[in-house]
């Protein structure tokens, strides 16, 4: 390798840069990712102890070399193409500072979580990779039940699975924690559903798990009540529907009036005035009984929402695609937020 290093260096050396078209050559051949000193620096971890004091030197030799040749040219070359004026224009428009902005998703998510952080909720974090006890079992999701293809599983094996929700954490609390527990669990939760506007095979859920002596379903009507008025506007209204899920019992779905239209029926609320937020119930006795709490001295609310959903309904966002693409003429718009 010193031969080799040598000769490197002394082609180097030997090198004149012209232009600017040469010292970008010169630039790519030497000094990018994959340019020969980037190789050279590979090889040189993989050479033996005893000759790396020898050949590290010459590499910084070469590296410094090629530091100040392209120094050099950008001084002589570029200076030339760039018009510079004489005085300072005070009246010239500086250049606008293009920063980084939060993608829309994260901010949306931080909002619901201030919202029930100040009603008294702690924010609880889990895997990921979940095992089906977590995420299937202890829910009194059957064995074998039909229940299960509500959601459809990208299984890893048997008994291991990606999330299809974050109620996976709500055990994980129960398990470890006594009441009175209330925490939201924000996170990314995975579906095999194919790829439409509508869907996605990941997206973010906030849920939430409230329990206490006495807890009814009074209690989760204003917990939800307040975090609408808060997140949309105190003029939305908000409906209860009945409904299915596992885990809980009465389950219900939750709809608020159609922000685009006020509720007189529009394309996004399908003609009903109404849009579906989130799924949510008392939580089921079995359930309970799974994480080691006594039904009968404790009784408890869950609930669940999309962040995607949300976020598309604040910002009138049609196509949930938008936000897994990285186009900054999209994330752009939230500049600011
Ligand atoms: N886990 C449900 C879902 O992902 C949402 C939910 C949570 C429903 C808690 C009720 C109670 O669809």
């Amino acid at each position: 390798m010193k031969n080799k290093l040598e000769e490197i260096k002394n082609n180097i050396e030997k090198i004149t840069i012209n232009s600017i078209e040469e010292l970008e050559l010169f630039r790519n051949k030497y000094f990018s990712k994959k340019g020969i000193l980037a190789e050279l620096f590979e090889e040189f971890k993989q050479a033996p102890n005893e000759v790396k004091k020898d050949l590290g030197k010459l590499l910084n030799q070469i590296k410094i070399e090629t530091e100040t040749k392209i120094q050099k040219a950008t001084d002589n070359y570029s200076k030339k193409t760039k018009k510079k004026p004489t005085k300072k224009d005070k009246t010239l428009t500086i250049d606008k500072l293009l920063s980084g902005v939060r993608h829309p998703l994260t901010k949306v998510e931080k909002e619901i979580i201030n919202i029930f952080k100040k009603q008294g909720f702690t924010v609880s974090d889990g895997p990921e990779i979940e095992s089906d006890w977590y995420n299937f079992s202890a829910l009194n999701f059957p064995q074998n039940h039909p229940a299960r293809d509500m959601q459809d599983t990208f299984f890893i094996d048997k008994e291991i699975a990606l999330r299809t929700h974050t109620s996976s954490v709500q055990v994980r609390i129960m398990e470890n924690q006594k009441p009175p527990i209330r925490s939201i669990m924000p996170g990314r939760v995975y579906r095999n559903e194919s790829i439409s506007s509508r869907s996605n095979c990941y997206f973010h859920q906030v849920e939430g798990l409230f329990i206490d002596k006495d807890v009814s379903f009074v209690d989760l009507k204003q917990t939800l009540f307040s975090f609408v008025k808060e997140m949309f506007g105190s003029n939305t209204n908000v409906r209860f529907r009945p409904s299915y899920f596992p885990f809980t019992e009465p389950s219900a779905e939750m709809d608020i009036s159609c922000l685009i239209c006020g509720g007189s029926g529009c394309n996004i609320c399908k003609h009903s005035g109404w849009v579906e937020i989130l799924g949510c119930g008392m939580i089921d006795e079995n359930v309970l009984e799974n994480c080691k709490i006594n039904p009968k001295e404790y009784t408890g609310f869950a609930f669940g929402m999309g962040v995607e959903r949300i976020t598309m309904l604040k910002y009138n966002v049609k196509d949930l695609r938008v936000f897994f693409q990285n186009d900054i003429r999209f994330l752009g718009q939230f500049i600011g937020e």
